[in-house]
């Protein structure tokens, strides 16, 4: 291992893009299925990795979703966080904004609150005992009604001092944000802050950008990268001061394209630019594998390197006293 490996590894990290759902392991898939009494069609976790084949963003929320019917009770919520957690502080991150589809789980039976009493307990542990501090924002499935999603934000409600934002995710396709204006704008007047995800190379990607700017008035996008073939879009980005939270490895396995020049393109022209590993158990990269592919790519320098973790705690929803403490930890960090 050589240095760079070690500077990026120590480097103090910030995660705002990860579907906890996306973070479940071949072996703790195993695991809650014994537990729930639940027979997969694998011999064992190298067969079901295996069988992990996908090239774009349908055919991998196939699998994503399949996987995630193991998840039963509070304490299968408790895990699956718990061991996200943990592997996120091994890899120094200091904070992470963790997304969660209440909806593919109360979909099938599973009920909002044994969801997020698993997930919360799991994050006060995880703090108290690691020492990571984390957020929840909860995502709305796209693919679904916007009534739904309004129900689901009601049923929320109760739990508001938990969440932090809300978010939109699953197939883009014929689901542009504005769809869901109303869902939105009530999450907003609830004090829940805004962000939405533009999945990359999608039809409509660019209207999509614009919608979740102009219609929607979100705090960030997520994914966003093809934000870069609009110059107007560019400029208000800039102007709005508006992160993007990039998944690089993530984007090699739903795109057909890598999207490092991209991101390189990104930093030189001064955006909020973050990297983030968005379904790791499935695309097989942590945030450190994230910065390490992109550092290779790239061939980033460290301020570089550290540019896109400040980016990331400047994009973070925290209080400005908390985000300072992290930016001067940062600022201090010499590898
Ligand atoms: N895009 C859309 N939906 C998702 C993603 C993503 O990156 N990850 C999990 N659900
Ligand atoms: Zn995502």
């Amino acid at each position: 291992m050589g240095a760079i490996h070690d500077f990026i590894h120590g480097l103090p990290k910030c995660e705002l893009h990860l579907h906890i759902e996306g973070t479940l392991e071949p072996e703790l898939k195993f695991a809650l299925a014994a537990r729930n009494g639940l027979e997969l069609p694998y011999r064992d976790a190298a067969e079901m990795k295996a069988a992990y084949a996908f090239h774009d963003l349908t055919s991998f929320l196939k699998i994503y979703y399949e996987g995630m019917a193991v998840l039963i009770g509070e304490q299968d919520f408790y895990d699956l966080s718990f061991a996200y957690l943990a592997k996120a502080r091994s890899q120094n991150v200091l904070y992470a904004e963790i997304f969660f589809d209440p909806q593919a789980h109360t979909g099938r039976g599973v009920a909002f609150a044994t969801v997020i009493t698993g997930l919360r307990r799991a994050q006060l542990d995880a703090e108290r005992v690691l020492g990571i501090r984390s957020a929840l924002i909860m995502c709305f499935l796209r693919d679904w009604s916007a009534e739904y999603a309004m129900a689901t934000l009601l049923e929320s409600l109760p739990y508001k001092e938990w969440i932090i934002g809300v978010g939109l995710d699953s197939d883009e396709r014929d689901n542009p944000p504005v769809k869901f204006r109303a869902v939105f704008a009530r999450a907003r007047a609830e004090g829940y802050l805004l962000t939405m995800h533009c999945d990359v190379n999608q039809t409509d990607s660019l209207e999509h950008i614009r919608q979740c700017i102009d219609d929607i008035g979100v705090a960030r996008i997520d994914h966003g990268v093809n934000v870069l073939e609009d110059p107007a879009l560019c400029a208000q980005v800039l102007e709005r001061k508006l992160p993007l939270t990039v998944c690089p490895i993530s984007n090699s396995f739903v795109t057909n394209s890598s999207q490092f020049a991209a991101i390189g393109k990104m930093l030189d022209a001064g955006m909020g630019v973050t990297l983030n590993s968005d379904d790791p158990a499935y695309f097989g990269g942590y945030i450190s594998e994230n910065f390490l592919l992109v550092q290779r790519e790239l061939d980033l320098d460290g301020a570089r390197l550290k540019q896109l973790c400040a980016n990331a705690f400047e994009a973070a929803w925290l209080s400005r006293a908390t985000r300072d403490a992290y930016l001067a930890r940062l600022a201090d960090y010499r590898g």
